[in-house]
């Protein structure tokens, strides 16, 4: 079985994500995270995610080990230079081969990020689309990322996830939007448990249509 989970920054998919893989006991890739080092590269070698070149060459360069530091790559700032590399196409060509080479697991996969139903696993059997307000959004980033982040406040991470959301859903390729059948999921008014809970039951509700 394969599960496309697509949705905004700090929507909750990446914590469903991680849930539904141990219960249906599936591997599971964090897409974001293949942008996020391709920046992260890019900003170790002293350049610019802006030149085109740069990023192009990170990207072709992606390796699998560069995902194992999580920690860096969710450092405040990385999230804004990841969808600056995003919306290039050469940039998610050499990414998109990457998702496709783990997708391609015969025991099947998870997969989360903002085009995995609509271009990645167009052909997945489950497609989630993860919703919640950007102010609801806003606040769980805050709280995970106050601790790491002196100097951030509640607004800086709110305009942060506005400036991606629109950057994420306006770019020419790939731009996030729910699957024509993609099942909503909107977590605004729900904890992880409940998230959770809705996903299976919509996911055991698609099987059993089947
Ligand atoms: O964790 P968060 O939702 O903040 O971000 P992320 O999932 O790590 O993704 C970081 C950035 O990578 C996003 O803002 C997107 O621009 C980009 N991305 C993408 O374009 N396509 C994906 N499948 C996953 C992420």
């Amino acid at each position: 079985m394969i599960i496309a989970i697509d949705g905004p920054a700090a929507s909750g998919k990446g914590t469903l994500a991680r849930r539904l893989a141990a219960h249906y006991d599936l591997k599971r890739l964090d897409t974001g995270l293949l942008y996020r080092a391709v920046a992260r590269a890019v900003l170790d070698a002293d350049g610019d995610v802006e030149d085109p070149d740069a990023r192009r060459l990170a990207a072709r360069d992606l390796d699998g080990a560069q995902l194992d530091n999580e920690a860096d790559l969710r450092m405040p700032g990385i999230g804004e230079a990841a969808s600056i590399v995003a919306a290039d196409p050469a940039v998610r060509q050499h990414v998109l081969a990457f998702q496709r080479g783990f997708a391609a697991d015969p025991q099947g996969a998870i997969l989360d990020g903002r085009d995995i139903g609509t271009v990645v696993c167009p052909d997945a059997d489950v497609k989630l689309f993860v919703t919640a307000t950007a102010e609801a959004r806003a606040e769980r980033r805050f709280r995970e990322m106050a601790p790491l982040g002196a100097g951030l406040t509640y607004q800086s991470v709110l305009d942060d996830i506005r400036r991606r959301d629109t950057r994420d859903t306006s770019r020419a390729i790939a731009p996030l939007k729910a699957a024509d059948d993609a099942l909503l999921l909107d977590t605004t008014e729900l904890d992880i448990e409940a998230a959770f809970r809705a996903a299976v039951d919509l996911i055991s509700g698609l099987r059993a249509a089947i």
